[in-house]
């Protein structure tokens, strides 16, 4: 995001005039799955702040990131007589056509987390600052691995995120514009020559694909403790450092020779494996002040009062530029992992 967009505080007006509320507001969650720490946590935590504002809800988990059951799940939300829907997509790209009609319906649409792109039926984006996450994370390596003053080429290896998440796109680029630096002078070494998103994705952010890239990483590069030096791994987020930890640790690695790896999202796991050295760090992405967010989002809905956003240009989803709140992300590691675990 661009600092002059970071400073400004705006508000901004529903374009469209949505379905009276007749009897009570009701708000549909959709969230894209429950076998994820954060995604699951945060339905619940969305569920009982908006009930507690005297809303209606109707909660839905998108199976095991299963697009078509999602699609089904904004019909019924729709056609039960939701006022808002609050969408954490799987694929923000296949939902336009449920997204349409629930628009024609007068509903209104909340992005949830991730960009939904592709149809002007969004009308807002509560979110984090994306690419400062990707900032955090490769400036991370290039502070530890002390890029600056290293004098022998740095083994690292990157991951991407799943190529349907608009997210994963900004978490790449921030990180890259920290160590582009660094690969184009050769500090940077990445033995697998793999440095496109569409040859580094991890499908559906799943573990055990990340389990299985870094295991033939390790095979065909050589890696090991009594192997090639494998310095640091970008990964985007805790759930693919899970299953790139697993791979290390089998190949012999432990918290005294692992490299530097990065997280995102602050997961019981993964607190629980900075605190035991294998995991170098993580994102704090506070679910409290992201679903404080939308809540107020709903509340001024519900009102027909301006909603308060502090982004109008950075998240173009290919039919506009979505009026967006960003949270701001948080560098978690073993110094200040305390804050966290007794929040
Ligand atoms: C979210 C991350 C999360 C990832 C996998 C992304 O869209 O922004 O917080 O780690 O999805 O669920």
């Amino acid at each position: 995001m661009k600092l002059s967009s970071m400073l400004m505080t705006g508000v901004a007006l529903m374009a469209v005039s949505f379905s009276p509320c007749a009897n009570a507001f009701k708000v549909g969650l959709l969230m894209p799955t429950q076998n994820e720490d954060r995604w699951y946590k945060e339905g619940f935590m969305l569920e009982k702040k908006l009930k507690k504002e005297g809303f209606e809800t109707e909660l839905f988990y998108g199976g095991d990131v299963d697009i078509e059951l999602q699609k089904k799940q904004i019909l019924r939300a729709a056609n039960d007589g939701c006022n808002v829907l609050i969408i954490g997509s799987i694929d923000g790209s296949a939902i336009s056509d449920p997204l349409n009609d629930a628009k024609k319906k007068g509903i209104a649409i909340i992005s949830y987390d991730r960009l939904i792109t592709g149809t002007d039926a969004v009308n807002y984006y509560a979110t984090f600052d994306n690419e400062m996450v990707g900032h955090i994370q490769g400036k991370y390596l290039v502070d530890k691995l002390q890029l600056d003053s290293s004098y022998e080429p740095r083994n690292i290896e990157l991951f991407y995120g799943s190529l349907n998440d608009n997210n994963a796109k900004f978490f790449w680029k921030g990180a890259l514009e920290e160590l582009q630096p660094y690969i184009d002078s050769g500090v940077v070494n990445i033995k697998s020559g793999v440095i496109t998103p569409e040859a580094a994705q991890t499908p559906d952010w799943s573990d055990t694909e990340a389990n299985k890239r870094m295991t033939k990483l390790i095979e065909e590069n050589g890696y090991g403790p009594n192997g090639t030096k494998l310095d640091g791994v970008l990964c985007p987020a805790d759930c693919i450092a899970k299953g790139v930890i697993f791979a290390l640790k089998k190949a012999g690695y432990n918290s005294s020779n692992m490299p530097i790896i990065t997280g995102q999202d602050a997961t019981a796991e993964g607190l629980e494996q900075i605190k035991a050295g294998e995991l170098a760090m993580t994102i704090l992405k506070s679910p409290n002040a992201l679903s404080d967010t939308v809540v107020n989002m709903v509340k001024s809905i519900s009102k027909h009062e301006e909603v308060e956003i502090n982004d109008t240009s950075t998240y173009n989803n290919g039919a506009k530029i979505v009026d967006s709140y960003l949270c701001m992300p948080e560098l978690v590691d073993k110094t200040n992992i305390d804050k966290v675990l007794n929040m």
